[in-house]
């Protein structure tokens, strides 16, 4: 089976070399993989929560989308689109909202984090809190859900986020689906560790909020190499031994270098390469493979049109998965059209039959008749002994449906194990005789109401 794999951006700000080697760069290469079917998106309606700037917002979206088409995303073989061209995704937005308590919403990390500033200042609690803020993670649950994604890659940060998406999805299969046919998939939380954290020129994590960056396209070749000769390194001098991991350049280096260059570098720093060299160095690793790149974007930032036609190719994809998908689940949740009113309730019945616990019943190789009584899930309840006629355990079977566990003892009891009385069924291990009376007694009225009808 392959895997699908969906990805949501940001877009809010410009990118650096830190957002490429630890996402983009990764997040290409995957999409590369035979057997993933990869999903990317400008998240621009959760850029909305963020940023009330309408140009920032135009400009951000267009740069981002140049970017990861000039580092190499394939369009033809990923879906490629813009969350806010695809309006089934706040519609289902708005379902999930309506099954998701509100509970849920106040446990999330980036409200609470705002609530608690404001309490921290004395300020009213929810003062600056937008409702996109609060319902933030109902939105990445649609984004996720309403393509029935696997696998999310996501920074740590956003764990969270994926359990919330899982949460909401089993409220959600848990109200309407039948049980052997859930709507949505359970996504799981894809973490890189590996690669998250390039050191900035500082030696600490590479983060706007650091200003430590190393910028990816704007600027030019120039704003690189500016950053690049402010890493910070120590003061010695070219010819002296120099230890690489003294400063943050040999991380960066290795980033964009096979194992035996990044062993050659290190070891010629040990024998005493300048730092000036070193950093030069360093640049033409990084330019080698941004500059290309950069030539690409620049391009494409000079014909946003282009852009525009590919991500409304991608949202034509997007929505051809998307469209038939909230037919189903506005069906299901009573949006249906009037002129097939009254016929979708047979659903509702298909559900709750499939709800029901089951009695099963079979031969074995020895010849003898047996059954047995699961749950709805298909655990094991009751297990009967051997039959000698198909129609003994039939008549055990009718006994119990009928009148539950006052079933005629002659014909059936249950005990607690094998080892008693034959004409018996006996519970399997780990089950309460309660359960099996439940399970009984639920059969009994479904048949009851049936009757009824
Ligand atoms: N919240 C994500 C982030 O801050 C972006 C995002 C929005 C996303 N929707 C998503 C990521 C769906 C993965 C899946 O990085």
């Amino acid at each position: 089976m392959t895997t699908r794999v969906l990805t949501g951006i940001n877009t809010t700000g410009t990118l650096h070399i830190g957002n490429y080697v630890g996402a983009i760069r990764p997040a290409i290469a995957a999409s590369r993989n035979a057997d993933t079917e990869s999903f990317f998106f400008m998240a621009d309606l959760h850029a909305l929560i963020k940023c009330q700037d309408p140009d920032r917002i135009e400009r951000s979206r267009l740069q981002i989308a140049a970017t990861w088409l000039a580092a190499g995303l394939d369009p033809n073989r990923v879906v490629f689109y813009r969350q806010s061209d695809i309006p089934e995704i706040p519609l289902l937005n708005w379902i999930l909202t309506c099954c998701t308590s509100k509970g849920q919403m106040n446990r999330a990390h980036a409200y609470k984090a705002a609530l608690d500033a404001n309490v921290e200042n004395k300020e009213d609690p929810d003062a600056g809190i937008s409702m996109g803020l609060y319902c933030y993670p109902i939105l990445m649950a649609a984004d996720i859900l309403i393509f029935n994604a696997h696998k999310v890659p996501v920074g740590k940060d956003q764990i969270q986020h994926l359990e919330m998406a899982r949460d909401v999805a089993t409220r959600f299969n848990f109200l309407y689906a039948p049980a052997d046919k859930p709507f949505f998939v359970m996504p799981e939380a894809v973490v890189d560790t590996t690669h998250e954290v390039l050191p900035g020129l500082d030696g600490r994590k590479m983060s706007k909020s650091y200003n430590n960056v190393i910028p990816l396209f704007e600027g030019g070749p120039k704003a690189i190499k500016e950053a690049i000769f402010s890493i910070t390194t120590d003061s010695r001098l070219p010819g002296e031994p120099k230890d690489p991991d003294s400063t943050s350049l040999t991380a960066i280096y290795e980033a964009f270098s096979t194992q035996e260059e990044a062993d050659a570098f290190r070891a010629r720093l040990i024998a005493g390469l300048g730092w000036g060299e070193a950093k030069q160095e360093l640049f033409d690793k990084i330019e080698s493979e941004i500059g290309p790149m950069r030539q690409r974007y620049e391009e494409l930032m000079s014909n946003p049109a282009k852009i525009e036609e590919i991500l409304q190719e991608g949202a034509k994809k997007a929505r051809a998965i998307a469209i038939p998908f909230m037919q189903q689940v506005t069906k299901a949740v009573g949006l249906r059209d009037f002129a097939i009113f009254g016929q979708t309730e047979t659903k509702g019945e298909e559900k709750k039959k499939i709800q029901l616990p089951l009695f099963k019943q079979y031969r074995e190789k020895d010849g003898k008749f047996y059954f047995k009584l699961t749950t709805a899930g298909g655990r094991v309840l009751l297990q009967s002994v051997a039959f000698d006629s198909g129609r003994d355990a039939g008549m055990a079977i009718a006994a119990l449906k009928k009148d539950a566990l006052a079933a005629d003892p002659s014909i059936i009891r249950i005990t607690a194990t094998q080892e008693e009385a034959p004409k018996t069924a006996y519970l399997v291990e780990q089950t309460e005789l309660a359960e099996v009376e439940a399970a009984l007694n639920a059969l009994i009225e479904a048949a009851a109401k049936k009757e009824e009808k």
